[in-house]
């Protein structure tokens, strides 16, 4: 249960009942502006990325088969489907909190005046091998696991927050939820279909009002992935997300912003790949405009890379070489790194 005026007022009308996936995307708000008008003016090259020379690989953040724990990887290079592990494959970090797993990691770099002095690693409170899925959206954790850094080496105040009314902040969390009748309290029947939810926070302590992002009923969303392109207007995005209900990853396209309108390239029923779930979506360090997609075969070996230069298409992907890529990876993300965080990063769990 979820404290704050708000959740009784959600408590009335429906239930929130848990986080079964997270994931963030780094926004900027304009101070004072609804949270329709974004401003990417003060990013670094970060989110605006194209090809970039100060760039000098990639950080990847996962978790691992059935271990819910945070482990690095470190790419090649700029290589972006050629990774190691980092702490010879052993976890950065186990959560002490919570229900002792963390899954979906997403690492992100701060916006603002915390850009280049500091990194979030945030992440859903479940270790599925203490309980059951259907548990663990009946009565699961309502908590997400925060770490910060300010030198991606050292990750301190681990803390599991709770979603609740404050004020405005530049970061926008979004996760996927379903809702029981109020009349069902102790969650025994049935739920409605999953949707994505969102919450803006600044320092990832208190959060605002969650609000439905995405509502495909009946079908069921989850795993969603926000790719800011064309970073400098700030209106350019590609979501990835997975039909639940199908089983399939799909991505849509908006050019006026995150609540803008969004289009499915290809119709209501095309998508990239089926069977996958947890896309982690990342540009290429050198190539303009070229994406790299991980798609998570959960019921195989985990991620596979993908790829495409016209990444706005559900057609057009495809797969990369897995020659470098390591097995069993899951739900995580990928950030790029310059040389100076690379070579940090190397030198510490290399
Ligand atoms: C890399 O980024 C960090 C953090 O923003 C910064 O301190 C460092 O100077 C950068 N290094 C290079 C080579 O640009
Ligand atoms: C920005 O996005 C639009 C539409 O998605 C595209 O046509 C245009 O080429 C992009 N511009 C840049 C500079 O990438």
């Amino acid at each position: 249960m979820i404290s704050s005026g708000r959740t009784l007022y959600l408590a009335l009308t429906v239930l929130l009942l848990s986080w079964t996936s997270l994931s963030l995307v780094l926004e900027h708000r304009t101070p004072g502006s609804p949270g329709q008008t974004l401003d990417f003016s003060e990013y670094g090259d970060h989110l605006a990325r194209r090809a970039d020379p100060s760039l000098a690989g990639y950080m990847g953040v996962f978790f691992l088969g059935a271990d819910p724990y945070l482990y690095f990887y470190l790419s090649n290079g700029n290589d972006p489907i050629s990774f190691k592990a980092l702490n010879k494959g052993s976890p950065i970090a186990k959560p002490t909190k919570g229900t002792g797993g963390v899954r979906d990691p997403t690492v992100i770099q701060g916006g603002g005046n915390e850009a280049g002095k500091k990194w979030y690693i945030i992440g859903t409170d479940l270790n599925i091998g203490k309980t059951t899925w259907d548990a663990s959206q009946r009565t699961g954790s309502k908590g997400i696991f925060v770490w910060e850094s300010t030198d991606l080496i050292n990750w301190v105040n681990e803390r599991l927050v709770t979603v609740e009314d404050s004020t405005a902040g530049q970061y926008l969390v979004y996760w996927a939820s379903k809702f029981y009748p109020t009349s069902d309290s102790k969650h025994t029947g049935n739920p409605s279909n999953i949707r994505i939810r969102s919450a803006y926070t600044s320092d990832f302590k208190t959060f605002t009002a969650p609000q439905t992002y995405i509502n495909k009923s009946p079908t069921n969303i989850i795993d969603l992935t926000i790719l800011p392109l064309n970073g400098s207007d700030g209106k350019s995005f590609l979501r990835f997300m997975k039909d639940e209900t199908k089983k399939t990853v799909f991505v849509e396209v908006s050019t006026t912003g995150l609540f803008g309108t969004w289009t499915r390239p290809g119709g209501d029923s095309a998508f990239i790949q089926s069977g996958v779930e947890g896309p982690a979506a990342y540009l290429d360090n050198q190539v303009p405009g070229k994406v790299h997609l991980l798609l998570d075969f959960y019921g195989g070996d985990g991620y596979r890379p993908y790829e495409s230069t016209n990444p706005a298409s559900n057609s057009g992907w495809t797969a990369s070489s897995t020659t470098a890529f390591p097995a069993n990876l899951r739900h995580g993300s990928v950030m790029p790194v310059n040389q100076t965080l690379y070579s940090a990063l190397k030198t510490r769990w290399g």
